[in-house]
């Protein structure tokens, strides 16, 4: 049996990296007043098909949906925004306090061609804020990115910025840049020509050669603003030019999900080919009143979790490997039997330890220790048990201590959790 297409293993021996990634997202996203919250991977279709938009790539083709046995339609969530709505609507969140700070990891799902960087089953960390209008939440959360790559040691991004505008100007762009596409109609592909009846937008950041030429001088929503969504971006700028987080205003930039309005975000990167984008967020002030909620300005962002660990490997970033605390060598059957409780006690105070029951000589199981990077060895033959008393090595200053068995554990604890 095989995986399906699309969908992998992340074994032990790679997962390193992500958990280096989680632990420092954690730190920072609660050090920034975020909570942690977890949601189902199964949704009513409908959530999405009402969030994301009907004309978009997720929910015309690339949802995993299917009727259950009561024929409700159900999809496996394609991303986390909808849900978090959802969960902010259903339990009132709103109610006491309208300002909710989430983050969250997990799996999503989307049926694209897989490819480098593009999974069917892949992975995000999601963070979404409520309640907040003012620009500089918008600063706050590109701010965020930017160290938290910056704390992984990862270079070479760049952050991407543009405004989509609201329901004030941008209907009316919409009719301007419709006018300028009219004209240039038989030059878009064929699925572009689809899209201007549905959402034109979408046509800006088309990938075919053809269209980009024929886009080359449309007019950008950024030139056609209201002024209070002017307003907004230039206090993002600024806040951000401010805080020394370099950004590409990107006027083409639309994001593949209609709930957006004012600014919007992706940080790129050029080491995974096609699959440029590590991350991608953007405000969504209406979603919350059109899903059946109070009129609550929102907005988020998520991480690629499989693109950003990928670009991490390129870069040769170390993966999070605690190495063993101690390493019990033990030789000959009563030694063994004191070793087997000790480790079981140490690992019982939050020690990391090991021992070998196979039986083998004092130089392979050495080897062992270090293979298995362990900063102390202890060292338990027939001469030590009859002694009782324990030879302790620490690794890296190879400085030796004789230590009594009667007092062995509570004495290597001590030793221990002062390294
Ligand atoms: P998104 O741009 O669709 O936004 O996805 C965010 C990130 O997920 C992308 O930048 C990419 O790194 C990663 N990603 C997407 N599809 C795949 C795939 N098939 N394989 C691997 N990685 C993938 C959203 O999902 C929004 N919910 C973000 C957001 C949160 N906006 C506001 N709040």
């Amino acid at each position: 049996m095989q995986t399906i297409r699309g969908f992998r293993d992340i074994l032990p021996g790679r997962i390193g990296l992500w958990q280096k990634v989680e632990k420092e997202a954690s730190r920072l996203f609660e050090a920034f007043g975020f909570k942690e919250i977890r949601i189902p991977v199964l949704e009513k279709t409908e959530l999405f098909a009402r969030s994301i938009g009907e004309t978009t790539d997720i929910v015309e083709k690339e949802m995993y949906t299917f009727d259950d046995r009561k024929k409700d339609k159900l999809t496996l969530r394609p991303e986390a925004t909808a849900s978090i709505v959802r969960s902010y609507i259903q339990h009132k969140m709103y109610a006491d306090n309208p300002i909710r700070k989430f983050y969250m990891t997990g799996p999503m799902f989307r049926r694209e061609r897989p490819q480098k960087g593009r999974y069917r089953q892949f992975y995000q960390i999601d963070v979404e804020v409520f309640g907040v209008a003012s620009a500089y939440i918008d600063s706050q959360l590109i701010y965020l990115l930017h160290n938290l790559f910056k704390n992984l040691g990862l270079t070479g991004l760049s952050a991407h910025i543009n405004s989509l505008g609201c329901p004030e100007c941008r209907p009316a762009y919409q009719k301007t840049l419709l006018n300028f596409l009219e004209a240039k109609k038989d030059l878009l592909c064929e699925n572009c020509r689809r899209r201007m009846s549905k959402n034109p937008l979408r046509i800006l950041d088309c990938k075919a050669q053809t269209c980009q030429d024929a886009i080359k001088n449309a007019p950008a929503i950024l030139d056609n603003l209201c002024d209070e969504c002017d307003n907004h971006f230039k206090i993002v700028k600024t806040t951000l030019e401010k805080q020394n987080v370099d950004f590409i205003v990107n006027k083409t930039l639309v994001r593949g999900l209609d709930y957006y309005t004012r600014t919007a975000w992706e940080i790129q990167t050029t080491s995974l080919g096609a699959q440029s984008a590590v991350a991608g967020g953007g405000r969504y002030d209406k979603l919350v009143k059109e899903l059946g909620g109070p009129d609550t300005p929102a907005i988020g962002f998520a991480i690629g979790f499989d693109r950003l660990v990928e670009v991490m490997e390129q870069l040769n970033i170390e993966p999070l490997e605690p190495g063993l605390d101690l390493f019990i060598i033990a030789m000959g059957n009563e030694a063994m039997d004191k070793a087997y409780h000790w480790s079981c006690n140490i690992n019982q105070n939050g020690l990391r330890s090991e021992t070998d029951f196979q039986g083998k000589s004092l130089k392979s199981l050495m080897k062992k220790a270090n293979k298995l990077n362990a900063g102390h060895v202890l060292i338990a033959g027939d001469k030590e048990v009859k002694e009782n008393a324990f030879i302790l090595r620490n690794m890296e200053t190879k400085e030796q201590v004789i230590i009594n068995g009667d007092s062995l554990l509570a004495d290597l604890i001590n030793i221990l959790k002062k390294q």
